[in-house]
């Protein structure tokens, strides 16, 4: 039997099916480092790894037994792809089984900071909640207004068709190539353009090095005071400092924020902010969804160990 490296717990179901067919190790240790990913490469077949392991060109420096690393997840940034290939390992990843249920926590994060959610459920909680206030807390409207979308891949369409059709929104996109939507969605010249048209950008590119600090302070600086940013993409896309900056100095109006730069850690800076609504990276977190995740990378691992290509490569 093959031997299979899971580097975090995934459902039930999907784990059975993996132990009849491979001899599966379950790495109990939370994320995996650059020298565990080493020692995982060195010595299991196949890896079914995910965010936060590690695997970058020096982890696959060495005499490697791996042939195939399923990603549990859309993004494999923490994955160095090209270094895999030339030491002959396959990568694939879990595309459209998440778009819905990742374009839904976009939508989360856009309502619950445009109508203070995150606040209102903390002062019910705090008991002092003095009842019905006309001029207490208030948020902004969402209904009719710009949507702006920066990275219109799958996620990013689900996004606009939530915002267009749920919501009367007018949707405005940046997208590095020209790109063709079903719904009525404007492609502007500029990200810069998107950012000042936008009463609520979101951010929606893959991660990695062509878009690390895409949005930096001078794109965070072209939004309206009004603006409210929401990030459901990777942490590094967005320069938090500048983030921050811009949300303590009433720049900006909030941020709904699902990832982050260093997660887990999420700076002390921004829970201090009650304008902020901070999700721990759900984006994918629905039952339906993670089964549907799991069974996608053990699929990709099944068909690469009985001879065949993988229907989700990547490299
Ligand atoms: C989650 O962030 C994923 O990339 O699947």
């Amino acid at each position: 039997m093959k031997k299979l490296l899971i580097t975090r717990p995934i459902a039930d179901a999907v784990m059975e099916q993996a132990r009849l067919k491979f001899d599966v190790t379950v790495h109990a240790d939370g994320a995996l480092t650059v020298d565990d990913a080493a020692k995982a490469l060195a010595n299991y077949d196949a890896i079914l790894p995910t965010l936060g392991d590690a695997f970058p060109a020096a982890a696959f420096a060495g005499e490697l037994r791996c042939q195939m690393i399923a990603n549990f997840g859309v993004g494999y940034n923490h994955i160095d792809a090209d270094a895999a290939a030339k030491a002959n390992v396959i990568v694939s990843n879990t595309p459209d089984v998440l778009t819905d249920a990742t374009a839904d926590i976009a939508m989360t994060l856009l309502l619950a900071t445009a109508r203070c959610a995150g606040e209102g459920e903390r002062l019910v909680r705090s008991g002092k909640w003095g009842g019905f206030d006309g001029k207490g807390i208030m948020g902004t409207h969402v209904t009719g207004k710009t949507l702006g979308i920066i990275g219109m891949g799958r996620i990013g369409q689900a996004i606009a068709e939530r915002g267009h059709y749920g919501f009367g929104m007018n949707v405005v996109f940046h997208n590095r190539s020209y790109k063709a939507t079903k719904v009525p969605a404007l492609q502007l010249n500029s990200l810069r353009d998107v950012m000042s048209e936008a009463d609520f950008v979101v951010v929606a590119t893959p991660g990695g090095a062509a878009t690390t600090k895409l949005i930096d302070k001078a794109a965070l600086g072209a939004m309206k005071p009004t603006g409210i940013f929401i990030n459901i993409s990777r942490g590094e896309v967005v320069d938090e400092d500048a983030l921050i900056d811009a949300l303590e100095q009433g720049r900006i109006a909030g941020a709904g924020l699902d990832v982050y730069v260093n997660e887990p850690h999420v700076p002390d800076r921004l829970l201090a902010m009650e304008n902020c609504v901070l999700l721990p990276h759900l984006g994918s977190a629905t039952q339906e969804t993670r089964q549907a995740m799991g069974q996608m990378a053990l699929d990709n691992i099944i068909a690469w160990a009985e001879g065949g290509e993988p229907p989700q490569r990547v490299n």
